[in-house]
């Protein structure tokens, strides 16, 4: 039961009005409190206190409550019965949607040849744990990996090839796809490519010049560019699939990027042109997306560069056209660096102007930097900027450091799970908006805010479970103790979060409910012993019941968060 909602429900059919409801986070007046009797007042003209001693009596006929009392200049105190949190705490389950609603959510978006950075941690863990949420909540969802398949790197990529090995016959207007050609790509080449194309064309015109003119013949179809593209993003893909894996992220509904919705770009061009949305500027096809309104610059969407290449704008536009098609949403949302919000901002209005997709059903979730100490992008110790691997390797690092330190015995697959904990869950409880610092012997504390202390207690409880080996039905009758009491009031919160959280497009909550709830959680553990064996066996089997209820709502929070609970720790 969402206890909130129940009670709030009841006080307003009661009072005949909606009541604002509130819960104290110091519970020893009442669970909820309401000003109630202070607005009517107003309103009214009457004595706050005065009313509040009339609505009183009201709220003690509910059959849930347990007693109310009147504080300060007219708040009212409500106190839940024992009895009816003890029956009516229930371990959440997937939720059916009162308006079910389909999503196609656009995160990760990795590119290829291009090793995965820092950023795209942040969008693959927002993304995935707000996928995952929506979906609990029952709506419909399609998560697309937006590939970086289409671009500038791709041109600077063959030409470096070409540069490498002139005499593949790839580079031949010619060229004959079923030729079979012996050339492999080393997989951890590839990587170097990009960077070492994009650093020696800046300072080379002419292979400046060549890369360019690859990349338009590319996306104008050249055969034997498009051959030796589809040997580096069978590597890419992989390696995307392999970070999908380490980081315990939902598989992608759609593994499609640019490419694909440059498949779309002509109707789209139709569509624009119909409009005459398209102008030339400076060489290059344009729409022009400024408002009236408009107080900061607005530079036209670039619909075409001046070279007549695809851009990012362009197959981005074309993508949410073919996503219409497709799975025909009611919302898009993407999460991305909060540095895209301007790119965004010109997609969502040249969509909604062209008809294609209307404005206000897009949404932008634009996510902040992960620094070092200095509050700059965090760097490995070598002074790189830190890619994704590196990030999940520091903190594997760290909790192999701490477990050696505290004399634990763990296999490594074990620490490799306490790690991606550590990681994601801080990634999680920072504000989505908000730069954070990345301090990896502070994430990986077993004490604290942290996804450790989380999959501690998890596991904690999971021993206690295992060991009771009982079954772990409801009691009858159970006097509840102050920790028990609190630790249920939470677990009956844990519907309301969700709901706050999706409403909010706030995954932060999701963690600090999880935190909180092992808070509970350990109180509960420590002052409420459950299978000592001085405990009698009615309370030994209530306290199990509510121990298998925390357990089944944290392990509900957890897989939200895409973390793993160890057998051990
Ligand atoms: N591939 C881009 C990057 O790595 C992000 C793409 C985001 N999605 C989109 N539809 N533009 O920065």
């Amino acid at each position: 039961m969402n206890l909130y909602k129940y009670v709030s429900d009841s006080i307003n059919e009661k009072l005949g009005f909606k009541a604002n409801l509130e819960t104290p986070k110091n519970r020893d007046f009442g669970d909820f409190s309401t000003n109630a009797a202070m607005v009517s007042a107003k309103t009214e003209g009457k004595n706050p206190r005065e009313l509040a001693a009339q609505i009183a009596p009201k709220l003690q006929e509910l059959d849930f409550v347990e007693n109310v009392s009147i504080a300060g200049p007219g708040f009212i105190n409500i106190k839940i019965k024992n009895d009816f949190i003890l029956q009516n705490a229930v371990a959440p389950k997937q939720m059916i949607a009162t308006k079910p609603l389909t999503i196609d959510m656009d995160y990760g978006a990795y590119n290829v040849a291009k090793s995965l950075h820092i950023g795209h941690l942040r969008t693959s863990i927002v993304g995935d744990t707000f996928n995952r949420i929506t979906k609990f909540l029952g709506h419909k969802t399609f998560s697309w990996n937006h590939i970086g398949d289409w671009g500038k790197p791709m041109g600077l990529i063959i030409a470096w090839i070409e540069r490498l090995h002139p005499e593949l016959p790839y580079f031949q207007d010619d060229f004959d796809p079923k030729t079979p050609v012996d050339y492999e790509i080393d997989e951890k080449e590839l990587n170097n490519y990009y960077p070492s194309a994009s650093a020696f064309a800046k300072e080379n015109s002419e292979f400046q010049a060549r890369a360019q003119e690859i990349k338009a013949k590319f996306q104008a179809g050249h055969p034997g560019y498009f051959a030796l593209y589809e040997k580096f993003l069978a590597i890419s893909l992989r390696t995307m699939n392999n970070t999908v894996q380490r980081l315990n992220i939902l598989p992608f509904d759609y593994d499609l990027g640019e490419r694909n919705a440059a498949k779309y770009l002509e109707p789209v061009e139709q569509i624009l042109r119909a409009k005459n949305m398209i102008y030339e500027s400076d060489g290059a096809q344009v729409i022009n997306v400024k408002r009236d309104t408009d107080t900061a610059p607005m530079p036209p969407y670039m619909w075409r560069d001046s070279r007549g290449a695809d851009t990012y704008d362009s197959t981005d536009l074309a993508a949410v056209y073919c996503r219409k098609q497709v799975d025909n949403p009611d919302r898009i949302i993407y999460f991305t660096d909060l540095r895209q919000s301007l790119h965004f901002e010109q997609l969502f209005r040249a969509a909604d102007m062209s008809g294609i997709y209307p404005y206000d059903k897009f949404e932008h979730i634009g996510y902040g930097t992960i620094n070092g100490k200095d509050g700059k992008p965090f760097k490995t110790r070598d002074g790189n900027a830190a890619g994704l691997d590196d990030i999940i390797d520091i903190a594997n690092e760290a909790v192999k450091a701490r477990v050696a330190e505290s004399g634990k015995k763990l296999d490594d697959e074990t620490i490799k799970i306490i790690a991606l904990a550590a990681v994601k869950f801080n990634d999680l409880l920072h504000d989505v908006k908000s730069d954070y610092i990345f301090e990896p012997s502070a994430i990986t504390s077993f004490e604290g805010k942290t996804g450790p202390y989380i999959l501690y207690t998890a596991v904690r409880l999971n021993s206690v479970l295992k060991r009771a080996n009982g079954d772990f039905s409801k009691p009858h009758e159970y006097a509840l103790t102050t920790e028990e009491r609190s630790l249920l009031i939470e677990i009956m919160d844990f519907e309301k979060t969700l709901l706050s959280a999706y409403e909010n497009r706030a995954t932060d909550m999701i963690a600090n409910y999880a935190y909180d709830l092992c808070q509970l959680t350990n109180n509960f553990y420590h002052n409420c012993p459950i299978l000592r064996d001085d405990i009698p066996t009615d309370i030994k089997a209530g306290r199990l019941y509510i121990a298998k209820l925390a357990f089944d709502t944290l392990s509900t929070a957890i897989d939200l968060m895409g973390l793993k609970i160890p057998s051990e720790m």
